[in-house]
């Protein structure tokens, strides 16, 4: 099943990309794939051995950290070097929003965002680019979707994890955060807890870069990191999440590791290390108990962003062939596994997708919805990604401004169970969480560093 779901996969990508990179996608592509899937339950027994081996020992995490250290990026730009002058770190402050997404994070505490936490749509394209490269392409469709689901819609703003009631943010679920993300922990098993740093996660990550030869955090560390969570996932969550869009963000949010936290260009020269990833995502090792605390994201000293944008083509190539083969988790996307299937069909299910979701904010106006559909189609259209670009048919909404009818109802998302709620606010830091896998939904996950 699993087989000819991953050749099905091939196929699509083998036929969507057929240059791709210079590689005949087709026949090399097809046998890359197959090879991966017959050594895929002798990779995962090694990789459980070496999980279990360096999981329990502090001792062997230590070497582990030490064996990732050390390498610096070469053909540097030093226009490229950030943070740049008048951009120092700050730790966000009691009441500052952070949530799970670690660059945005940084980005506030180093004042290319409001280090308050509460950003505009305008100013995650500036700083994003500014600060990471991101092409401004991806930055939008990004942006976009957040603004319609997690934002104050009339100030095209939003809270970096939640707002102080504990509502809407990059926190809230099923939108553009997704289950099966690189190092937190799905929504139900969490608690609620999808945005701190998950110390048995970014434990199972360091494993996986020391035993790749490459000492490195790119595709195949990140790969086998997705192919190992996912699994866990499907295994233990029975509520798991993977509508399109945040699936989409979730499977290439494993390529922005190698892609935007390198030391440089990668593939150019630039080093995805521990240094430049652990530092980014707020990982410290503590080495007497062998756990990572979460502490505030900043960029590490002496790095180097990527000196040219990555943008959204890549981005969805690069997830869907460089990631997501590793276990390819179903997802309802109609055109996975035909010869439809590539980055622009991809595009087309985000645009479509972005025409038939209700925003968040919608108080009842139909005229605020239709002039919020227009503003987030408008903003695609200026990046090159209308509807006739991507080929896709024009769409219309239906409008639905009674979203919540019983949001004050017991377990509505106005009345959470208080367990839960706990969990939903922004980030707190200098904690450890998750030293256990959550293989039932993990209330108490908390320690002291
Ligand atoms: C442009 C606006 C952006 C938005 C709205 C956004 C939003 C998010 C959200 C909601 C998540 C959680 C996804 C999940 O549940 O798996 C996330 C995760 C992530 N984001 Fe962003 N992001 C943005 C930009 C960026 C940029 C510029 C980078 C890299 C430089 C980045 C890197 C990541 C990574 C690596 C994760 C996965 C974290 C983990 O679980 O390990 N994001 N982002």
């Amino acid at each position: 099943m699993k087989t000819s779901f991953v050749l099905a996969t091939a196929v699509g990508l083998a036929s969507a990309f057929p240059g791709m990179a210079g590689i005949n996608m087709k026949e090399e592509g097809m046998k890359m794939l197959k090879e991966r899937h017959d050594a895929e339950q002798q990779e995962k027994r090694q990789l459980g051995d070496v999980l279990d081996g360096v999981g329990d020992l502090v001792g062997g995490l230590l070497d582990d950290v030490k064996g990732l250290l050390g390498s610096v990026a070469s053909a540097v730009d030093p226009d490229n070097k950030r943070p740049e002058p008048g951009y120092e770190f700050q730790a966000p402050k009691k009441g500052d929003s952070r949530g799970p997404c670690p660059a945005l994070n940084t980005l506030a505490n180093h004042g290319y965002l409001p280090r308050d936490g509460y950003v505009s749509f305008d100013q995650i394209l500036e700083a994003t680019a500014r600060g990471f490269n991101m092409g401004a392409d991806l930055a939008t469709v990004l942006g976009v979707f957040t603004t319609l689901t997690d934002a104050n819609i009339t100030e095209q703003s939003w809270y970096l994890g939640s707002s102080p009631e504990h509502l809407g943010g990059l926190n809230r679920h099923d939108t553009v955060e997704a289950d099966i993300s690189p190092n937190r922990e799905d929504y139900y098993l969490g608690c609620g807890d999808n945005h701190h740093l998950s110390s048995r996660l970014f434990k199972q990550n360091v494993a996986l870069a020391a035993q790749n030869p490459s000492k490195e955090f790119d595709f195949e560390t990140m790969g086998n990191q997705f192919a190992m969570n996912a699994d866990f996932s499907l295994k233990n969550n029975p509520f798991i999440y993977y509508f399109p869009f945040p699936s989409i963000v979730s499977v290439v949010a494993y390529n922005f590791y190698p892609q935007f936290f390198s030391n440089g260009t990668f593939g150019a020269g630039g080093v995805a290390n521990y240094e430049s990833i652990s530092s980014i995502l707020g990982a410290k090792l503590n080495k007497k108990t062998g756990e990572f605390q979460y502490v505030p994201e900043r960029f590490p000293d002496n790095w180097y962003r990527r000196a040219t944008p990555y943008g959204a083509v890549q981005a969805l190539t690069e997830g869907f062939t460089g990631i997501y083969p590793y276990n390819p988790v179903p997802m309802p996307i109609p055109q996975i596994g035909t010869d439809n299937f590539s980055p622009q069909t991809l595009l087309c299910d985000i645009y479509n997708g972005i025409n038939s979701i209700t925003p968040l904010a919608l108080g009842g106006a139909l005229e605020q919805t239709g002039d919020t559909i227009s503003w987030a189609v408008q903003k695609l259209i200026d990046v090159g990604l209308d509807a006739t670009t991507l080929g896709c048919p024009k769409n219309s909404i239906s409008p639905n401004f009674k979203l919540y009818p019983n949001k004050k109802q017991k377990g509505g998302p106005l009345r959470l169970p208080r367990s839960q709620y706990r969990w939903t606010g922004s980030n707190k830091y200098n904690r450890v969480y998750f030293t256990e896998a959550p293989t039932q939904p993990m209330c108490k996950h908390v320690s002291k560093p």
